[in-house]
């Protein structure tokens, strides 16, 4: 049986102002997709665990399970025939919460099919790979979140390029993300931010060298390990999508329940509009914070850590 396994993703700073060519910091989080690959007598079987689906990928598959089919096509123009097989997808990275978690899982599953077909299981080969399958999920994707999963730890995103960077993030740095409950709508929130960029473009200009000035100070801070600057730069890049129209009143609420229990900061993570909302911490506050917010009714708290190792193996013996 071969194990592969791939981390979820989080946007640090930059989202929104990224679609205007500025540059956007991701890291990789400790939740994963796992992918484990087992020969089979006949049939090239796909099960994702988590969506309640299983399909041959030799003949007609549901939408969801298309990325796999497409997946399963490039490795076979690379190698020939494969040998049958089942696979079997399982993930702890939140759906559709803009954690990368379509992403993961198909960079899982690149690495176990490229290694199951007897390839070697090259990074740079998985992340094409893995971006082509998420070009039939997003559409456009920007390569970020198969970036991510691919490399874990720090990515550097400025279009066209997702960039992984040497920086590490401080070793005490926790994240909690809390879900507002709102469902994101990417594509609306981001029409609304380029009208309101039309309609002021000089002042928008503005605020977005500042959002492009928040991303080089956090690169310096997490240089130094430096997390209380870590959060003030999370405040001031908050502030600039609160200015660009992006957050609620829901989010602000869970903004202000962070930071009175300990966050040095908190923003939106992604669009904005809903999805989730991030505080950045250090990890002695982690437990009073989520102790704390859980009293208060918050039921979806994610308590992350930065992953550094993007895929890898993980067979079970
Ligand atoms: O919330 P998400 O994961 O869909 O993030 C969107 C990030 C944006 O910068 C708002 C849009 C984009 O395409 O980069």
């Amino acid at each position: 049986m071969k194990c592969w396994r791939a981390p979820g993703k989080i946007i640090l700073f930059g989202e929104h102002f990224v679609v205007k060519g500025r540059p956007a910091l991701v890291t990789a989080v400790d939740r994963y997709a796992t992918t484990c690959m087992g020969e089979m007598g006949e049939g090239y079987i796909v099960e994702a665990v988590d969506l309640g689906l299983t399909a041959d990928l030799r003949g007609d598959v549901p939408v969801e399970l298309k990325p796999y089919k497409r997946i399963y096509e490039l490795v076979t123009e690379k190698t020939g025939k494969i040998a049958p097989f089942k696979a079997t997808i399982r993930s702890d990275i939140p759906i559709g919460a803009g954690m990368g978690s379509s992403a993961a899982t198909a960079v899982a599953f690149t690495a176990a099919l490229l290694d199951h077909a007897g390839l070697e299981v090259s990074r740079d080969l998985v992340n094409m790979i893995a971006y082509e399958a998420e070009k039939i999920t997003h559409g456009k994707p920007s390569g970020i979140d198969n970036t991510a999963a691919t490399y874990g730890g720090l990515i550097y995103y400025k279009k066209p390029h997702a960039k992984p960077l040497d920086v590490r993030l401080p070793e005490k740095l926790v994240l909690v993300a809390v879900d507002t409950g709102i469902p994101r709508n990417t594509k609306a929130l981001v029409e609304k931010v380029l009208a309101r960029y039309d309609k002021y473009t000089d002042i928008m200009e503005r605020i977005y060298d500042a959002a492009e000035k928040i991303v080089e100070e956090a690169l310096k801070a997490m240089g130094t390990g430096d997390l209380e600057r870590l959060g003030e730069l999370f405040e001031l890049n908050h502030g600039l999508l609160v200015s660009i129209g992006v957050s609620n009143r829901i989010i602000e609420e869970i903004r202000y329940r962070m930071l009175e229990y300990g966050a040095l900061g908190a923003k939106i993570t992604g669009a904005g509009g809903g999805g989730l909302v991030i505080g950045i911490l250090d990890e002695k506050s982690v437990r009073d914070l989520f102790v704390r917010l859980r009293r208060f009714g918050y039921k979806k708290i994610f308590v992350l850590k930065p992953d550094e190792n993007g895929v890898v193996n993980c067979n079970v013996k």
